[in-house]
């Protein structure tokens, strides 16, 4: 299994933090490669900016994005770690998405639409959150963020999503609730 990790939170000391070593610790265990691009750590330029507008389209790719295409193609997993920020993603995140997966990298356009490029890829996401599950999912943005992330981006792309795992209310969550939502982790991972 080659894994790629995308890791998009500033700061490792943090729950998301915890999540990526639990990952780390049950891949090593399956024997799988893995590669962790941590965007902060990179310091990974998130701005589609208008001189690589057109990378969007496929003209010219600069070569930080190329170098993250590689890391995509490599892989046959992709497990994505970050927090909840307004309601999604961070900026971070939104923005590899924006400049990584560029149209005819990671989808074409065809008669009816759009086909999938990185088809065969699994994808899997731990998303913290401060709110409890009791305010996301009435208010139905536990859900749209799913669809955002799972058919808005994976299966646009053609990754198939394994898992989107919320761990819910992590600020206020005790010792004791953080480490079932780790063990909850360490379980997905182990039957890849
Ligand atoms: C800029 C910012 C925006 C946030 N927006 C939300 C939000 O919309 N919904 C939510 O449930 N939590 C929100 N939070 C709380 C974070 O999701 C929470 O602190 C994080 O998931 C905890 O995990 P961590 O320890 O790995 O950071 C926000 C936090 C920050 C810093």
């Amino acid at each position: 299994m080659k894994t790629l990790i995308i890791y998009a939170h500033p700061r490792q000391d943090s729950f998301c933090g915890q999540i990526l070593e639990a990952v780390i610790e049950e891949l090593k265990i399956l024997k799988a490669e893995i590669r962790l691009r941590d965007l902060y750590r990179i310091q990974f330029q998130p701005v589609l900016h208008e001189d690589n507008y057109s990378e969007f389209f496929q003209t010219q790719v600069s070569e930080d994005i190329l170098e993250e295409q590689s890391y995509l193609l490599w892989a046959d997993t992709l497990v994505f770690i970050f927090p909840t920020w307004w309601c999604g993603m961070p900026a971070i995140l939104k923005g590899y998405a924006d400049r990584v997966l560029t149209n005819g990298f990671a989808f074409r356009t065809v008669k009816d639409g759009t086909e999938g490029l990185l088809n065969g890829k699994r994808g899997l996401v731990f998303q913290t959150t401060g709110q409890p599950e009791q305010a996301l999912k009435p208010s139905q943005l536990s859900m749209a963020m799913e669809a955002v992330m799972d058919y808005g981006i994976f299966h646009m792309c053609g990754i198939e999503t394994v898992t989107h795992q919320f761990l819910y209310a992590v600020n206020g969550a005790n010792l004791e609730t953080r480490k079932r939502m780790i063990k909850e982790v360490r379980g997905v991972i182990e039957v890849l």
